[in-house]
């Protein structure tokens, strides 16, 4: 296992570009399934990641051959018998439950191990399973797997609204499974994250029928098959802005190529509100922060799309660290999704959190020190609270980091931090004890 060790206190400049978007590329990949043997999905732009990888080997096993040539995957069906997701993988990646739909589309089966809960609180998949009741797709839950059968899925209206909004990957399921149903069928309450637009228009560029692209109602009309495609992943929204965030807290000057201003309105608008100075341009954002001054406290509520996204909660909590008063965050989505909290509390950050509600108390300057990553986002949020801490900070599990953002540390030093990642050398008894 490796860490991070962070000198704190370096002004970040220059530029960064931002590579595809991890939530855009793991639907699409298992979109591959839905493909006649010998048809081919072309993915330009996929980030070599952690997850990226661990959906390109659930994939093989679903007979799917998968060729990497850098950022491009080649996905072709090899063998449309598989249909089993495995507990070993689905533990590992909770979005490995993208292939239900797919399979059950194309290959009229699907045994999918059930998700668990994890370090961002309970995730259950309750509205994929209705989703997919309502295409009339038989399913039973028995040995901690989703089994799925369907001979030919019906299109029908679902609903997919729960208590938390819409379903991200909820609607990236029920979209796949309705190309191939027969007949219509309409998703009331879709979720309208760009990476389900994107979704939903490479599905189109294969020969889906998806109309009311972008909108809460999406309408399917099924056909009887899908073709090869070639198609670029969009921009990492969350990745660009976890860079804006680092700008931000360092009070430094970063341009950031390859977004989509657009995707971003919510967290440009904050980033605005704390001080920092957001100029705006086709594919290139540049925000800078206030050197010797402190940052402005805001309230940020996570709300879906185009609220302020829960995957940049932890980031922007750390910036907030630094404010010159009490800033407020509220958690829409996952309202358990704080444990990076505590360990911002451990380089003295002032976070009291109330049910769903976090408090922030800005402090002048945090103080380097050993924490630890829980999770994806959270990870990022303590290594930008490092770069603007005094003295070394040290990031352990950086594996949850590896998870989403491609050579984290490499790009943060070209922009002037200093930050390493070495081997950790704590005990292997201690490290299998917090594994
Ligand atoms: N929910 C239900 N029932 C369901 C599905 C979801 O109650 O059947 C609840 C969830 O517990 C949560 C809310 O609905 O409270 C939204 O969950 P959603 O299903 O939209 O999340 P997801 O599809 O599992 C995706 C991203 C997450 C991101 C969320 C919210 C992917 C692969 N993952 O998850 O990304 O936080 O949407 O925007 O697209 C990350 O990248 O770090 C990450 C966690």
């Amino acid at each position: 296992m490796d860490k991070f060790v962070i000198h704190g206190g370096r002004i970040l400049r220059g530029t960064v570009r931002v590579g595809g978007s991890k939530n855009a590329a793991l639907p699409m990949m298992a979109a591959s399934l839905l493909l006649e043997r010998g048809q081919r999905l072309l993915l330009r732009s996929v980030p070599d990641l952690a997850d990226t990888r661990t959906m390109a080997e659930l994939l093989t096993q679903l007979g799917v051959h998968v060729e990497r040539d850098g950022h491009r995957l080649s996905l072709s069906v090899r063998d449309d018998r598989p249909v089993i997701a495995p507990y070993q993988i689905v533990r590992t990646m909770r979005a490995s439950i993208c292939v239900l739909g797919p399979l059950l589309a194309r290959r009229g089966k699907a045994q999918v191990s059930l998700p668990g809960g994890c370090a961002i609180g309970s995730r259950p998949v309750d509205l994929h399973l209705r989703g997919l009741a309502r295409l009339k797709a038989r399913l039973t839950i028995d040995h901690g797997y989703i089994r799925a059968h369907a001979t030919r899925l019906k299109g029908a209206t679902t609903y997919l609204g729960g208590s938390f909004g819409s379903t991200v990957t909820g609607t990236g399921n029920l979209l796949m499974a309705a190309t191939l149903a027969h007949g219509d069928t309409i998703i009331e309450h879709a979720a309208q994250e760009p990476e389900i637009q994107e979704l939903a228009r490479l599905l189109n560029a294969m020969g889906a029928r998806v109309e009311g692209i972008g909108g809460h109602r999406l309408v399917i009309h099924g056909v009887d098959r899908l073709y090869g495609a070639e198609w670029t992943v969009m921009p990492d929204r969350i990745e660009a802005g976890t860079f804006m965030a680092a700008a931000a807290i360092t009070g430094g000057d970063v341009t950031v190529e390859n977004v989509r201003a657009e995707h971003m309105i919510a967290v440009l608008e904050t980033l605005r509100q704390m001080g920092a100075r957001v100029e705006e341009s086709t594919f290139t954002v540049r925000v800078r922060g206030r050197p010797g001054r402190r940052l402005e406290p805001v309230d940020i509520t996570t709300l879906p799309y185009p609220g302020f996204p829960t995957d940049l909660q932890a980031p922007f909590m750390a910036a907030l660290t630094q404010a010159r008063d009490i800033s407020v965050i509220t958690e829409r989505i996952y309202p358990d999704r704080f444990s990076h909290a505590a360990e911002l509390g451990r380089m003295g950050a002032r976070i009291t959190k109330q049910e769903s509600t976090a408090i922030i108390v800005g402090v002048r300057r945090l103080s380097g020190a050993p924490v630890m990553a829980s999770d994806l986002r959270g990870g990022a949020g303590l290594v930008l609270a490092g770069l603007a801490a005094k003295g070394c900070t040290e990031v352990r599990r950086v594996y949850h980091i590896q998870r989403g953002y491609e050579h984290l540390e490499r790009r943060l030093s070209a922009l002037g931090a200093s930050i390493r990642r070495v081997a950790d050398t704590a005990t292997p008894a201690l490290a299998a004890q917090t594994a």
